[in-house]
C-alpha cells in the first residue's frame, strides 16, 4: 500500500464538545488552528490527513506535514470543503427504502399497511440483493460509512447486505429481524428457527473484514418471551455481536406492550428479563420512558438512537435529549429510514434541534456533528475504527461542500465561525452537500458537478493549486 493524502479544511472530534459551546469558538476565525493534544475538538483551517491503504497515518496543520512529505505522496486538495469523519447511522432500515415517505399513519397502523408488504418482498433474493447495493449507495451519498441496519427476517437478504457491504469496503452492523408474534405468516419464524438463523449469520458475517452483527428482535410486540430469551443466549454465547430493536416509539405501542407482557415493570423490563439491556445494545427511540428505564439503561451501559425525522413524520414525539443527559444514558443519531424521511445525517440533525427547540432546549452545532460521528462510534463501541480521524483508525470520511447551492455558499460567506458554517450545513444541507465519501482510504463517491475543486499535486508542496494535474 501506498501513502495518499488528502488536503483541505479538517474537523473531528476527541470528546464531546463542552456544552454549552465554549465562547472561544464563537470568535473563531479560518486564521485560527486548533489541535491541541487535550482538545475535544480538533479543527485544522489546512490540514494534512494522510492515510496508507485503509488506515489513518498522520493528521494535523498542512504546514507542518507537507515539508515532512516525500516527493511521490499524492495529495488530493479540496478547497472550499470540510473533511469530517464518514457518518455513522445508528438506526436505519434496509428493505423500508421502498416505503419512505408513505402518508397518514402513525407506526402500529404503519408498519401494518406500508412496512410488512414491502418486507415480505424480501423472500425474492434478486430483491433483496438489488435493494441492498442501492440502500448502500445511498448511504454512501449521504457521507455515512457505518450503519446499524435492520433487514428482514430472510437469512438470504442479511448475505446479500454483507456481500454488498464487503465489496464496497464498508464498516456495516447489520441484524436478521426475528419475529414469532403478531406478524403476517410470511414474516413470522420461530424462537427456534430465528435464533438458528441469527446463529449462522453470526458465525458467516461478526468480524468478517468490517463486518459486524447485531441480534434484531423487532419489538416487544412481535417477538414472544421464549424468542427474546433465545436472543439474550445468543448475546451470551458470542461477545461482542450487538443487540438492536425499537423500545418506547408510540403510546399506543406501549400501551400494547403492557397487556401482552404484563409480568414486566415496564417496557425495558421485558428486555432486561431476557438479558438484552447491556453494553453494545442500542434501542431506537425511547421517547416515553420512565426515569427507572433511563437508570436501567445508563448502569447497562446500553444506548438510545435519536431518530428525528421518523418520530416526527409518524407523530412519535419528542425525545428530551436533556433527561438523557441528567440521568447518563448514552444516545447517538439515527434515521430510521423509512419512518424517518431521509439518509442524511444534515436533515436528520436539522430536525434534532427543532425537536429541542419544541422543548425549550438547544442542540449545539459542534454537539450535533459529534452525535453524528464519535458520539455514535462512542455507542456502538467503535471509537476504536471509525468516527473520528485519529491515527490509527480506519480512513473513511467525507468532504462537505460549502458552496453545494447558491444559498448556501451566500450564507456560508457571511459565518464568521466554524459553529457558524456548521449550523448553515445542518439546517440548509442535505445529500447535495455531500462532495465525496471516502471509505477505506478509497474515494467511493464523487458527486457529478459538485461545486468543491479536487486539485491533485504531489508531496512538498506548500500551495495546492500547483501542479494541478
Ligand atoms: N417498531 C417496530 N418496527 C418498527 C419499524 O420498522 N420502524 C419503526 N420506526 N418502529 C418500529
Ligand atoms: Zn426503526
Amino acid at each position: 500500500m501506498s501513502v495518499q493524502a488528502v488536503r483541505g479544511e479538517i474537523l473531528y472530534f476527541r470528546d464531546q464538545p463542552a456544552d454549552p459551546v465554549d465562547p472561544a469558538y464563537a470568535v473563531q476565525t479560518d486564521t485560527i488552528e486548533r489541535g491541541a493534544e487535550d482538545a475535544a475538538v480538533v479543527h485544522l483551517a489546512d490540514g494534512l490527513l494522510l492515510f496508507d491503504g485503509g488506515q489513518i497515518v498522520d493528521v494535523g496543520p498542512a504546514s507542518t506535514l507537507l515539508s515532512q512529505l516525500g516527493p511521490d505522496i499524492p495529495i488530493q486538495s479540496y478547497t472550499h470543503g470540510l473533511i469530517l469523519p464518514g457518518f455513522i447511522d445508528s438506526h436505519v432500515h434496509l428493505p423500508q427504502v421502498d416505503v419512505i415517505a408513505s402518508h397518514g399513519t402513525q407506526l402500529l397502523d404503519w408498519l401494518e399497511r406500508y412496512t410488512f408488504p414491502a418486507e415480505q418482498r424480501f423472500a425474492d433474493p434478486a430483491h433483496a440483493a438489488e435493494t441492498a447495493d442501492f440502500f448502500l449507495r445511498q448511504l454512501i451519498q449521504a457521507g455515512t460509512t457505518t450503519a446499524m441496519v435492520f433487514a428482514t427476517i430472510h437469512a438470504d437478504a442479511v448475505h446479500a447486505f454483507f456481500e454488498a457491504s464487503e465489496a464496497l469496503g464498508t464498516r456495516m452492523i447489520c441484524g436478521r429481524v426475528m419475529m414469532d408474534a403478531h406478524a403476517p405468516d410470511a414474516l413470522r419464524d420461530t424462537a427456534e428457527s430465528s435464533y438458528k438463523e441469527s446463529r449462522d449469520l453470526i458465525e458467516r458475517w461478526h468480524g468478517c473484514g468490517r463486518q459486524l452483527y447485531a441480534v434484531t428482535p423487532r419489538f416487544a410486540i412481535t417477538s414472544t418471551p421464549q424468542q427474546l430469551e433465545r436472543a439474550g443466549d445468543l448475546l451470551d454465547e458470542f461477545p461482542g455481536v450487538y443487540l438492536q430493536t425499537h423500545l418506547s416509539e408510540n403510546l399506543s405501542e406501549v400501551e400494547a406492550v403492557q397487556q401482552l407482557h404484563p409480568h414486566s415493570r415496564d417496557y425495558l423490563d421485558v428486555y432486561d428479563q431476557h438479558r438484552l439491556v447491556r453494553r453494545h445494545s442500542v434501542f431506537a427511540h425511547g421517547l416515553h420512558l420512565s426515569s427507572r428505564e433511563h437508570a436501567c439503561l445508563h448502569s447497562a451501559g446500553a444506548g438510545i438512537a435519536f431518530c428525528p425525522t421518523s418520530n416526527l413524520f409518524l407523530g412519535s414525539g419528542l425525545l428530551n435529549l436533556g433527561k438523557l443527559d441528567e440521568a447518563g444514558v448514552a444516545y447517538g443519531m439515527g434515521t430510521d429510514v423509512g419512518a424517518g424521511t431521509s439518509f442524511s445525517m444534515l436533515q436528520t440533525l436539522n430536525e434534532a434541534y427543532k425537536v429541542a427547540q419544541l422543548q425549550g432546549q438547544t442542540l449545539s452545532p459542534l454537539k450535533a456533528f459529534y452525535l453524528a460521528t464519535l458520539g455514535n462510534a462512542r455507542m456502538l463501541g467503535l471509537d476504536n475504527a471509525v468516527g473520528t480521524l485519529e491515527p490509527g483508525t480506519e480512513a473513511d470520511f467525507v468532504v462537505l461542500d460549502y458552496h453545494c447551492t447558491d444559498l448556501i455558499r451566500r450564507r456560508i460567506g457571511a459565518c464568521r465561525s466554524l459553529e457558524a458554517r456548521l449550523f448553515v450545513l445542518m439546517m440548509l444541507g442535505d445529500e447535495r452537500a455531500v462532495a465525496a465519501t471516502w471509505v477505506n482510504g478509497e474515494c467511493v463517491f464523487d458527486r457529478p458537478n459538485a461545486s468543491i475543486r479536487r486539485t491533485s499535486t504531489n508531496g512538498t508542496l506548500d500551495n495546492p493549486t500547483r501542479n494541478k494535474s
